[in-house]
């Protein structure tokens, strides 16, 4: 199919994989209220337009923690992304690098750290979920470090997954049900080639290495949903705060309290997310979350925004409320598993194109220019 548009991968992407690994994606909690206004509320925030502002030099650069992003944008920690294309995490992070901005290894990723480190020249970051076996966080923080890793995204808002109702009318209802249909998804024919696992007992990414020896999707998933941690609190973080010497970003903000206990924490930056709609149906949607938390910690640590960005347009009205860069999750998944790493890159490219218009015709002339003024607030 012709791809014009962003938004097209995701009909490209229906197309290409298994049902119900489609609706894994694209699905969200409950009746997926926050989903949808994830996407409705970045779309109703209207743009101020301004002519004749002389938009010859126009630069989408921005810094973050010490690097330099060709676009304010960061790819998304995506769960068993390898599911979606053949080793896949290596292909979105290759495409990410050629396009200068940084891709983000899920803890739960197919491929494994020291896989996806090595395949790009520059620094990877990497995505930690609190879990009741303290001694794999360890162990991946460790392997994070010796494989170059500087930035860490912990994840705060996954204490319990939540209920995804349409994964139980594509089939896969409950942890064992999910568990069969993940398992037919890597054994059926044509799916498992193309992703290149054969239905055969194979490695997978993170927890094998962990555990020392080849993981079945099954174990993995088992060992995935007995190890979410409901007791955690700031407390428990102190430890991962004193390892880790680099910058350290808590995912999974949606309140200005939060948000202020977080730079109390010294956390270097904050994701404002609901996690794509997939945890707590019915809470704000990011982009009405994110004034009063931009208003609460603005230039106290870099405030990353995720959950609903579907375009350029949508990085323009993000930052202008108050985000330093923002985080893709759907968008890039529907256009890795369409297009794999060619495909990722033609959908930043896209993204790029998109900003560099709604910025000439704002009168933005750099990343730190997209202001709330921009807005027909
Ligand atoms: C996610 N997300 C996620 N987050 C995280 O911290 N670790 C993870 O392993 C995953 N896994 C995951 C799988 C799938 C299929 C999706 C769609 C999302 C959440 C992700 O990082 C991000 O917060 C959301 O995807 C942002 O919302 P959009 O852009 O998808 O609307």
């Amino acid at each position: 199919m012709i791809i014009s548009s962003p938004g097209d991968y995701r009909e490209a992407a229906r197309r290409k994989l298994p049902p119900f690994l489609f609706h894994y994606i694209d699905g969200g909690a409950y009746a997926e209220q926050t989903l949808r206004r994830n996407v409705e509320d970045w779309q109703a925030i209207a743009l101020r337009q301004r002519v004749l502002q002389d938009m010859t030099s126009l630069s989408l650069e921005t810094r973050l923690f010490d690097e330099t992003l060709r676009l304010p944008i960061i790819l998304a920690p995506v769960g068993l992304t390898g599911m979606y294309a053949r080793r896949g995490e290596v292909q979105a992070a290759k495409a990410a690098a050629s396009r200068g901005v940084p891709f983000t290894l899920s803890t739960v990723s197919v491929c494994p750290i020291e896989e996806v480190a090595p395949a790009i020249d520059r620094p990877m970051w990497f995505q930690l979920y609190v879990l009741r076996d303290r001694g794999f966080m360890r162990n991946a923080l460790e392997r994070a470090k010796e494989a170059g890793v500087k930035t860490l995204v912990f994840t705060v808002d996954m204490p319990t997954p939540g209920a995804r109702y349409r994964d139980a009318h594509s089939g896969m209802s409950g942890p064992n049900a999910e568990i069969r249909r993940m398992v037919q998804a890597m054994t059926h024919p044509a799916w498992a080639w193309d992703v290149g696992l054969n239905g055969r007992p194979h490695d997978l990414g993170n927890v094998s290495a962990y555990l020392g020896k080849p993981t079945g999707l099954a174990d993995y998933i088992g060992w995935l949903a007995n190890n979410f941690d409901p007791s955690i609190s700031w407390k428990d973080l102190q430890w991962i705060r004193d390892f880790w010497d680099g910058p350290m970003i808590i995912k999974g903000i949606l309140d200005a309290q939060d948000a202020r206990d977080a730079v109390s924490f010294g956390a270097d930056g904050i994701v404002v997310s609901n996690h794509g709609g997939r945890q707590l149906d019915g809470v704000l949607s990011s982009a009405r979350a994110l004034p009063a938390i931009a208003e609460a910690v603005k230039g106290d640590l870099k405030i990353l925004v995720d959950s609903g960005i579907r375009n350029g347009l949508d990085v323009v009205r993000a930052i202008a409320l108050g985000a330093d860069a923002v985080m893709l999750g759907r968008a890039f998944v529907y256009a890795l598993a369409a297009g794999g790493e060619a495909g990722v890159g033609n959908l930043l490219d896209l993204f790029e194109k998109e900003m560099r218009v709604a910025m000439t015709l704002t009168g933005a002339k750099s990343v730190a220019g997209i202001t709330r003024n921009m807005l027909a607030l």
